[in-house]
């Protein structure tokens, strides 16, 4: 019989004290990525062990690259250069990650074998004609199932061409798929974006000594070049950070640190919109760590109030919108969030999941196709379901801190994607969450 993990999550006192939260998702998957293709050994320190990146790494030594792992958190890449990777015996499963998917799926493409990419049940119902189109259009041969969803087929020996294009959706999984193909291609790849996105995937090129060009919203570079071992010390994942700093906002008398978190401005729109909101949160000992400006977070509580979310903040926002729902039903009156489509086909109808939840506990949303309007108040207790969605539970789980009694969150095991050992960290800054299995 399957278990299915819950958790419970009590209303809980003052978060105090500091925190390490886990290293970045993203850089971590462009980490190993990079440096299984480039020639030489790379060292990843404050590496990801979440199901995600772990899958990623799992995903090259299936395609003939050595990964040590000296000590958690640690890996020690030996790159096979751009050519060296070798056919995979089986199809490759990217699990519930589709930064994994999407940008192996550019990098693959240029390869000489055939190769599939495959997922769990909530990246086999995500889209994938975003990054088939424009891979497609650079003589790829990369095919999908009906409705353009995985697995993946990517037919090898093709000759890549590089193209100029402006994908219609603003996605740093879509550009970097592409910026990975132009590795392989004949001329230049030139990707220019509606909205900025992350851009961690130039950064690290240059830093693995590939020649980029590139600038907020758009990314040049040319085939036949060589990426050179490089070692990276990946920074606290902003993302991570994100229940803890809305949780201190929320619980009065906290005052918590949030130590060496990485601050890219295309990942922090939620500090901006926090502080429209009222927070109080201070960014210490601002400093750089490989490349990327990391800092302290200094998060005293503070009362919030509603906002209409900026849409120019959405794609710096655009994993933190669980948790934004529930600083937005904490918060003393309205708060509006528009041109969010996109979250409703993350690992989850972030929209519909967070609406839903919150609901049940008492709170006022209404959905809209495209975002939701929050009514703040008071929360009571109640069970709601994750839909299996780790930002989702751990949202939840900072709701349950500031609800009048218990709240029940349905199936929580995919925590492990992001941020193992959540539960553990959340006790010790004083929340009182604990599992609960269910058969
Ligand atoms: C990511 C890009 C974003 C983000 C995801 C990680 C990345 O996705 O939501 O969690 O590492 O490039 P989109 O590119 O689909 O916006």
């Amino acid at each position: 019989m399957s278990s299915r993990l819950d958790w419970i999550s009590n209303p809980a006192g003052p978060l105090r004290g500091e925190i390490l939260v886990p290293g970045d998702k993203s850089i971590s998957h462009r980490a190993i990525m990079l440096a299984a293709v480039a020639e030489g050994a790379s060292r990843i320190s404050g590496f990801l062990e979440g199901d995600d990146t772990r899958g990623t790494a799992a995903i090259f030594r299936a395609l003939g690259v050595t990964i040590e792992t000296p000590s958690a958190s640690l890996r020690v890449v030996h790159g096979v250069g751009l050519h060296g990777l070798k056919k995979p015996d089986t199809a490759l499963d990217c699990g519930n990650s589709g930064t994994g998917m999407r940008l192996l799926a550019g990098l693959l493409a240029g390869q000489r074998f055939d190769s599939m990419l495959t997922g769990d049940e909530s990246l086999l119902r995500r889209p994938m004609r975003r990054v088939i189109e424009p891979l497609n259009a650079m003589q790829a041969r990369v095919g999908a199932e009906p409705g353009g969803v995985p697995p993946l087929r990517i037919g090898g020996g093709a000759t890549l061409h590089g193209i100029a294009c402006t994908p219609p959706i603003a996605s740093a999984q879509v550009k970097s798929a592409i910026l990975l193909a132009g590795l392989y291609a004949d001329g230049e790849t030139d990707v220019r974006e509606v909205h900025p996105t992350r851009d961690y995937t130039e950064r690290m090129l240059a830093a693995f000594g590939w020649p980029i060009a590139f600038e907020p919203g758009r990314a040049r570079l040319c085939g036949g070049h060589r990426l050179h071992a490089t070692d990276v010390a990946v920074p606290a994942d902003f993302s991570s950070a994100a229940f803890f700093i809305v949780a201190a906002t929320l619980v009065p008398g906290s005052e918590l640190t949030l130590r060496g978190i990485g601050l890219n401005p295309r990942r922090t729109g939620l500090l901006t919109a926090l502080r429209l909101m009222g927070a109080d949160i201070r960014e210490v000992d601002a400093r750089e760590q490989g490349g990327e400006r990391v800092a302290d977070l200094e998060v005293r509580h503070a009362a919030l109030h509603g906002i209409e979310v900026p849409v120019g903040l959405v794609p710096d926002m655009i994993d933190e919108f669980p948790i934004l729902f529930i600083a937005a039903a904490a918060a003393e009156g309205m708060t509006t969030v528009r041109s969010a489509a996109e979250l409703r086909i993350k690992e989850s109808d972030r929209i519909a999941v967070m609406a839903k939840g919150l609901v049940e506990l008492g709170s006022s949303v209404e959905e809209t196709p495209d975002g939701a309007i929050i009514r703040g108040g008071a929360l009571g207790g109640g069970t709601v379901d994750s839909a299996g969605d780790h930002r989702c539970a751990m949202s939840f789980a900072v709701a349950g801190a500031i609800a009048r009694d218990a709240v029940r969150i349905a199936d929580c095991a995919n925590v492990a994607t992001s941020f193992p050992g959540f539960v553990e960290r959340a006790c010790a800054l004083g929340l009182a969450l604990h599992e609960a299995t269910t058969h």
